[in-house]
């Protein structure tokens, strides 16, 4: 690794967007570590980015869980000296079936919070010696626009998003002192290769509609703003939520 080379966590990177995120990072010289909780899969996705000349290292990492994330950090922090930017991409999404909120088993409720909201502090957190070590490190959050519809039937995801925009509000003004960005983006409906059995072809052609992008988004209309986001080009920006839904929704 040459000493100018930036690094980048993407959690969640095994697959869907986050590997998208990944692969493209990489296409444009970032290091990137592909942090999942599969390991296999975070394996396979640091193979395809070497095997094509560019730079990964794959961490097993159980967001949800405190020993894990202390143990990841500290992995990472034997292999590299510093990261420069963190994309909180981790979730509980594509395997969530849709159901309205009275009928969410407390334990499933429980599970998405912890993932999705604590399980994004808690990584943060646990990295955040090796950010500060940047001279100028940024932190992109995944959220989701189905917090600005109120996106039926899915009540403990969409709290759980709105959860993680209120943390990055916070953080932001939190790490200042350290020169730190973060920022979210909010994505609509993305068809990634992982089939997701609970939204037919027609609600997607409704939401399509709704849009005045009238196409369906691929995780590649999310990589270009979250690179926005990690780089230069936004280094004014931050505590902001860059929504990315084809303009599904307009604020
Ligand atoms: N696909 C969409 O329509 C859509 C829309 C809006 C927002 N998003 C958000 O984008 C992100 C990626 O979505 P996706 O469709 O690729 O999701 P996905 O479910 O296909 O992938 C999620 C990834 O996170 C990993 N993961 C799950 N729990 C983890 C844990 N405890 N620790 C570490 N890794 C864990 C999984 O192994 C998987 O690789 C999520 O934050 C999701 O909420 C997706």
């Amino acid at each position: 690794m040459s000493s100018d080379e930036k690094t980048v966590v993407v959690t969640g990177s095994g697959q869907g967007i986050g590997r998208a995120t990944a692969v493209e990072l990489a296409r444009r010289g970032y290091q990137v570590v592909i942090a999942d909780l599969n390991a296999d899969h975070a394996a396979s996705v640091a193979d395809e980015i070497t095997s094509t000349g560019g730079s990964a290292l794959a961490l097993a990492v159980d967001i949800s869980d405190a020993d894990s994330c202390r143990a990841a950090s500290g992995e990472l922090a034997g292999k590299v000296e510093k990261i420069d930017g963190l994309v909180n991409n981790a979730a509980l999404f594509s395997t969530l079936t849709m159901k309205p909120f009275w009928e969410i088993p407390e334990d499933e409720w429980n599970r998405v919070l912890q993932v999705n909201l604590t399980g994004t502090w808690r990584i943060t957190k646990e990295l955040l010696p090796l950010l500060r070590g940047s001279a100028a490190a940024s932190i992109v959050n995944v959220a989701a626009s189905a917090v600005w519809i109120g996106r039926p039937n899915y009540a403990h995801y969409v709290a759980s998003k709105a959860g993680v925009i209120g943390l990055t509000y916070a953080i932001s003004r939190e790490l200042a002192g350290d020169g730190i960005r973060v920022n979210a983006v909010t994505p609509g409906s993305v068809q990634t290769e992982i089939p997701r059995h609970t939204i037919t072809p027609a609600q997607v052609q409704a939401q399509v509609d709704a849009q005045s992008v009238r196409r369906p988004a691929e995780p590649s209309d999310l990589v270009g703003a979250v690179a926005f986001l990690l780089g230069p080009d936004s280094g004014f920006i931050s505590g902001q939520t860059l929504n990315v839904d084809g303009g599904l929704t307009v604020r």
